[in-house]
């Protein structure tokens, strides 16, 4: 079997706060095979966004440092390179795209410049106006040949993080990571970029990592889901299975606070509690305090993570309990 492109192999990252270090991933491991869209879900503070900038090791350290595990891109430990290794890796074989477009693209600079300099850095004989007005197409950009003339504050939110996700596209990625991609944008515009996303996946064959605290999305796009929560993965399935039936009692609280199709509420309301902070995890399941079918002994041991069929994780002995 190849080797997946990305494999996280029991990651660990803790930050430096007040004095002390406080776990904030704990012991993540998960593969994405090329072309395969993976979807890591769960409230925020959870762990995600670390899990996810850990894979080109963009945290900075301090307050980060990381303790334990690998993170193999291409068979290879990005914990591990060197930062001239690491550059090939950073806008090389892994792209990212967060939430604020407005925040990551230079405001004095027009977009044609910014998609430019992206290109020099990775693939400089392509670096010409073509290259861009190409991708700006394939992004969905009307008029791109005009629009490329336009300074970031002349654009719509939706077109920014298009120009966003042309720029992570300029380096023709293996990865695209998408860190809740549309959580900025409002709701219409968020499905275009979702769908974007999905169109963008089929013609390019790229594999994406893609962060929501958004289940209602990962039927159109995901091939796996992974759930977090309290800085591990509490469940991993493909798509199907977990639309179908989800096992953990996190996943199935998750799933019952997704908004209705058409009628968007406040994110997450129905979760009583919150997700505890690294430093602040409790004993034995780290759910257990807001889970429904929690029993004493849940507090007292931390369930490992079981395989109740092929290609399925959950950390949860009593998930049969569960009910759906
Ligand atoms: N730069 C940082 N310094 C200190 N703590 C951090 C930092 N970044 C993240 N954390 C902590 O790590 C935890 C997980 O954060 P994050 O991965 O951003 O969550 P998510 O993306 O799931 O919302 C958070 O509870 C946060 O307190
Ligand atoms: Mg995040």
């Amino acid at each position: 079997m190849p080797a997946p492109l990305l494999e996280l192999r029991d990651l660990q990252v803790e930050f430096h706060v007040d004095d002390a270090w406080a776990r904030a991933v704990d012991g993540v491991s998960l593969t994405i095979a090329a072309g395969e869209t993976l979807c890591l879900v769960g409230e925020s503070g959870c762990g995600k966004s670390v899990t996810a900038l850990s894979i080109a090791r963009l945290l900075p350290t301090p307050p980060a440092r990381y303790t334990g595990g690998h993170v193999l891109v291409e068979g290879l430990d990005t914990l591990a390179m060197s930062d001239k290794e690491l550059r090939s890796v950073r806008g090389g074989t892994v792209s990212y795209i967060f939430q604020e477009p407005g925040a990551s693209l230079n405001p004095v600079m027009r977009i044609r410049d910014q998609i430019k300099e992206a290109l020099h850095l990775h693939r400089p004989e392509r670096a010409d106006d073509a290259e861009v007005v190409r991708l700006l197409k394939l992004v969905g950009i009307p008029a791109p040949e005009s629009r490329m003339r336009d300074h970031p504050h002349q654009l719509s939110g939706g077109m920014q993080q298009r120009v966003m996700i042309a720029m992570a596209l300029a380096t023709q990625p293996k990865l695209l990571v998408a860190d809740e991609p549309t959580t900025a944008l409002d709701v219409t515009i968020q499905a275009q970029i979702l769908e974007l996303l999905l169109d963008l996946k089929r013609r390019t064959g790229m594999a994406i990592l893609l962060i929501t605290h958004n289940l209602g999305i990962i039927g159109d796009l995901a091939d796996r889901v992974a759930v977090m929560y309290a800085g591990q993965v509490v469940e991993l399935a493909s798509a199907q299975e977990l639309l179908r039936r989800p096992l953990h009692p996190y996943t199935r609280a998750l799933m019952r606070s997704v908004p209705e199709l058409g009628h968007p509420v406040p994110r997450l309301t129905t979760i009583p509690g919150i997700v505890p902070g690294p430093g602040r995890w409790p004993a034995g399941c780290r759910f257990a305090p807001r889970c429904p079918i929690a029993k004493p002994e849940c507090s007292a041991k931390m369930p490992g993570l079981s395989e109740p069929e092929p290609g399925r994780q959950v950390r949860c002995p009593f998930s049969d309990e569960a009910g759906s």
